[in-house]
């Protein structure tokens, strides 16, 4: 393989993630229909732009999360019980596990997984700052894939932690495989806290996913701009536009790019022609009741043991007991 003397400036782990990248987004557009994996939106503009959907008015996910994370962890701590292995699927910046770190006494060991090294060190010199008695264990690696721990995390009773409706991301076969995953990687005595996004009035959806301040239309047209910078690609972000929509029947916001005119673009060494019109899907979140939600544990090795909504019911935290699986 030869390198590009571009690529003589970069870490090792940069070339691969680059490499990830145009393999996805040339797969993706070779596709049809057309579609990015929404993992790829995340890059440090487009992260600072997630933080910034989290504070916006019409975004009610992050900050009814974390009301019902306060009010219920110190339920949370009892019915867990001491001596837990806390266990983190794509920690990021570890803000809401603190929550949880307040309530719950005796943790065995504190194991935030994350893909990125430098996110992983810096929030588990902060935590180790912040909770002396703690013993942090970072775990470098994609929460997705992964079904096992390393042995410098104890072998303690486990208790998983998936917040921010970030399941949402998958499809539900998806999400039913890393139920099952997760659910082999905590073990018989695991259990999972898992926060997930609730149907509701498709007018708060749709506002909350178009936002009046256009942040959200920012974050998927970023992905564009990380076309441009990391695949030398030449698309005219001012013939795209941001587009979303709550499918009722589906259950799910669908978000993608739309071409304003017919154009094409360079991607990769790569010409592309996109039609007036076309959209290139970039994510979904989906939505669940009670009653989907449970459909979707069904099956994976979790029974929902028990459940916190706000008063508004527009977001549930679930707390997952591990069953015997059906050999
Ligand atoms: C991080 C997947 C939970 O689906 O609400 C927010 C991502 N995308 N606005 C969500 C997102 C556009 C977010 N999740």
């Amino acid at each position: 393989m030869t390198t590009s003397p571009l690529h003589h400036h970069l870490a090792p782990t940069a070339v691969a993630d680059r490499e990830e990248f145009e393999r996805a987004v040339l797969d993706g557009l070779s596709r049809a229909p057309r579609a990015i994996p929404a993992k790829f939106l995340y890059d440090v503009r487009g992260s600072q732009l997630f933080d910034q959907i989290c504070e916006l008015p019409e975004y009610y996910l992050t900050r009814t999360e974390t009301k019902i994370l306060r009010a219920c962890a110190p339920r949370i701590a009892e019915l867990a019980g001491p001596g837990r292995a806390l266990v983190e699927f794509g920690s990021g910046s570890s803000v809401k596990s603190r929550i949880l770190l307040d309530a719950m006494q005796g943790l065995a060991a504190y194991a935030p997984i994350d893909i990125s090294r430098e996110h992983l060190d810096a929030t588990a010199d902060k935590l180790r700052r912040d909770y002396p008695g703690l013993r942090v264990e970072p775990v470098c690696g994609d929460y997705m894939a992964i079904d096992t721990l390393p042995d410098s995390v104890p072998r303690a009773r486990r208790l998983g932690f998936f917040p921010g409706s970030t399941i949402g991301n998958l499809t539900p076969d998806e999400a039913k495989a890393f139920l099952r995953r997760a659910r082999t990687l905590l073990g018989d005595d695991g259990a999972m806290v898992l926060g997930v996004d609730l149907r509701k009035d498709p007018a708060l959806l749709h506002a909350a996913y178009n936002d009046s301040a256009g942040i959200t239309a920012a974050f998927t047209l970023n992905l564009l701009r990380r076309m441009n910078r990391e695949l030398d690609a030449t698309l005219d972000l001012s013939g795209f536009a941001h587009e979303a929509f709550y499918n009722e029947e589906k259950g799910r916001i669908e978000i993608y790019f739309r071409s304003l005119r017919s154009q094409t673009a360079m991607v990769a060494g790569w010409r592309f022609m996109f039609a007036q019109g076309e959209r290139v899907h970039t994510e979904y979140s989906y939505k669940y009741d009670h009653r989907t939600f449970a459909a979707l544990v069904e099956g994976t090795g979790f029974r929902v043991g028990q459940t916190w909504v706000d008063d508004d019911s527009f977001f549930a935290v679930h707390y997952l007991v591990a069953e015997r699986l059906p050999d």
